[in-house]
């Protein structure tokens, strides 16, 4: 049925007779000829039909868009004048000898070349995937799995696959339940990811293991997070944190030089968490933007302005500044913007002071009335300000300074196109190994099986807030695209940070006994890390949402609208797994 690809015909095939096959794209009728750009995955090719044969050119005058065909004919030059240097094919024609149709199509509900809303595209997934950039994302997204299962393969990791009906793995997400039939009134759980499966697998001697797997979490959803998504996960052991990043560099540096070409610094730069937030309000800093916050609480400790002075004096709390070189332009309306963008992210304001002329004194704003001369300078010279500059505050508990601060600065940098191209990768590493809970408790920053980096548990509950974790996020362009760690390996301290978590002894049992008998027969140390492939090959595609590179994805809501997935199960269904509904759906 074909000879050639239509998006590879090209001129070393002139005089040929060749035989394609594909979608028409676009159909053109020209005083008697007709044009049609015939599509395949490799691209299009013109294909021309004169009268001269006119039981074909009938045929074709029939022809709509995205019909299937056939078409065999010779190739040849275009006419001067007509060559397409922006096509791959763009020299040549096929004159067509034989057409055959082999299937029709409907009018589709968007054209390609066509912005389509989401909801619409998703319901026509199908035709969605038909457009050059899907087909282009798609296949860079197989390019990088390839690449990375090249390296992993090379590296002495074994491919090992873990089961999707599991018990639940915690990763801070809801789980995604599956009711037994076998067992009724009892439920699977999807796997949030296959975190304790891969230590087990690591107990049994595998040594280096991998999995390019689907993971599942029911949680909000956003540009960058889907309910059900890819890791590339991998384990080890007997390597400690250093040997693991160092690998673990190699293969993303690999992925890049292989799929893009692009060469990614060695070793990649490293930050600490308390660098990161205290730099740039978030554990996932876009290094790319050259903005930066300053930590100015101990200047402000005791002025009047309760505001800052507050801040200042409370330890879950901060005063910073983010300086905006040349910002003094801004205006009303745009600080009013910021201010908004502040107000969305809980802060209850954005203080700022212009700076008109700095050797001068001449500075605008409105809160200079409620501080002291020497306090705004000592804030501006540790904040670097110059003439023409803007500062703007963020004063109140460290979280809300910091989701204020690193949104604002996140906009500010893309308004004011500061943001440089390009890659810029980091480690972030010694993040604290628990949060407070917002209840007096402790979650794990991580996961529960994140080692500390003390030794000893009894050093655990002395401190939980200040204890440091073992663990590394690896962020790409201001996003996380990978985390790991080096595990607990000893019952003792697992049952520790289990406690310290509020697991009591009957509740770890029951969840993850398993995992604590195993590490009583002989446990090796490790640890590993998990990737995102999904957001990993958004970053590489120039995408802004997974949902550009992954082929059937879901919408905001978790739903589906090709396949109209979630949907009502049967009455009969629902009684076999035992389940009866409180109210219809
Ligand atoms: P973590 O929860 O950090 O670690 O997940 C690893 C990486 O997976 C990606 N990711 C997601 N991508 C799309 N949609 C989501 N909902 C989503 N959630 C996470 C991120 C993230 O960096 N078991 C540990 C890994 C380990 O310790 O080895 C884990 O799952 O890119
Ligand atoms: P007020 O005294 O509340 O009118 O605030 C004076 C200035 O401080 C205004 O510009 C507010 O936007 C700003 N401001 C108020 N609260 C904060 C805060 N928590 N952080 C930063 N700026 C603030």
């Amino acid at each position: 049925m074909r000879s050639h690809y239509c998006g590879q015909v090209d001129r070393s095939q002139l005089g040929e007779e060749i035989a394609v096959a594909g979608w028409v794209h676009r159909r053109r009728d020209h005083g008697g000829v007709i044009f049609v750009d015939l599509r395949d995955r490799e691209g299009l090719l013109q294909v021309v039909f004169d009268p001269g044969d006119p039981d074909t050119f009938a045929e074709a005058e029939r022809l709509r868009g995205e019909y299937v065909l056939a078409v065999r004919g010779r190739v040849r030059e275009r006419p001067e004048g007509t060559v397409n240097p922006n096509m791959a094919t763009g020299e040549v024609e096929l004159e067509a000898t034989e057409l055959t149709v082999l299937n029709r199509a409907n009018t589709p509900p968007f054209h390609h070349d066509e912005p389509a809303g989401e909801d619409l595209r998703l319901r026509y997934r199908y035709l969605d995937l038909r457009r050059e950039d899907m087909q282009r994302n798609l296949r860079l997204r197989h390019a990088v799995a390839r690449s990375i299962r090249g390296f992993l393969d090379d590296h002495g990791f074994v491919e090992l696959e873990t089961p999707v009906l599991t018990k639940t793995t915690p990763e801070g997400a809801r789980d995604y339940l599956v009711p037994s039939r076998t067992h009724t009134g009892r439920f699977f759980a999807l796997p949030q990811s296959p975190q304790l499966l891969k230590q087990l697998l690591m107990m049994s001697g595998f040594d280096r293991y991998y999995q390019i797997v689907k993971c599942f979490r029911d949680e909000d959803l956003r540009a960058d997070r889907q309910p059900e998504f890819t890791q590339v996960d991998i384990e080890t052991s007997f390597m400690d944190e250093e040997a693991i990043m160092a690998v673990m560099e190699d293969l993303v540096r690999h992925a890049f030089r292989t799929v893009l070409d692009v060469e990614l610094p060695d070793p990649l730069p490293r930050l600490t968490y308390r660098e990161a937030t205290e730099r740039y309000g978030t554990d996932a800093p876009d290094l790319r933007n050259p903005l930066v916050l300053t930590e100015v609480a101990d200047l402000m400790r005791g002025v009047e302005f309760r505001v800052f002075a507050g801040p200042a004096a409370d330890a879950g709390s901060r005063v910073a500044v983010l300086r905006l070189p040349g910002g003094a332009d801004l205006s009303r309306g745009a600080i009013d913007g910021y201010t908004d963008l502040a107000a969305r992210h809980g802060a209850r304001g954005l203080a700022w002071i212009k700076v008109i002329d700095r050797a001068a004194g001449q500075l605008q704003s409105p809160i200079l009335k409620f501080l002291p001369d020497e306090v705004v300078a000592a804030v501006l010279d540790r904040a670097g300000a110059e003439s023409g500059d803007i500062v703007f505050f963020g004063a109140g508990k460290t979280q809300v300074v910091n989701d204020t601060l690193s949104a604002v600065r996140r906009q500010l940098g893309r308004d004011r196109g500061l943001i440089r191209d390009g890659w810029a990768p980091l480690w972030v590493v010694d993040f604290p190994l628990f949060q407070q809970d917002g209840e007096g408790g402790w979650t794990p920053s991580h996961h529960p099986f994140t080692a500390p980096l003390a030794d000893d548990p009894v050093d655990l509950s002395a401190d939980p807030g200040n204890t440091l974790s073992r663990a590394y996020d690896m962020v790409l362009n201001g996003t996380e695209i990978g985390g790991g760690s080096i595990r607990i390996h000893t019952p003792v301290m697992q049952s520790a940070v289990f406690e310290l978590l509020g697991i009591g002894e009957a509740e770890a049992n029951e969840k993850f006994g398993f995992l604590l008998q195993a590490m009583e027969y002989g446990c090796p140390p490790h640890g590993g890390i998990a990737f995102g492939l999904d957001r990993l090959v958004m970053l590489m595609a120039g995408a802004d949402s997974i949902r550009e590179v992954i082929a059937f994805p879901k919408t905001q809501t978790a739903s589906d609208p090709l396949t109209g997935a979630p949907s009502p199960a049967g009455a009969a269904q629902l009684r076999e797994v035992g389940i009866r509904l409180r109210r219809k759906g």
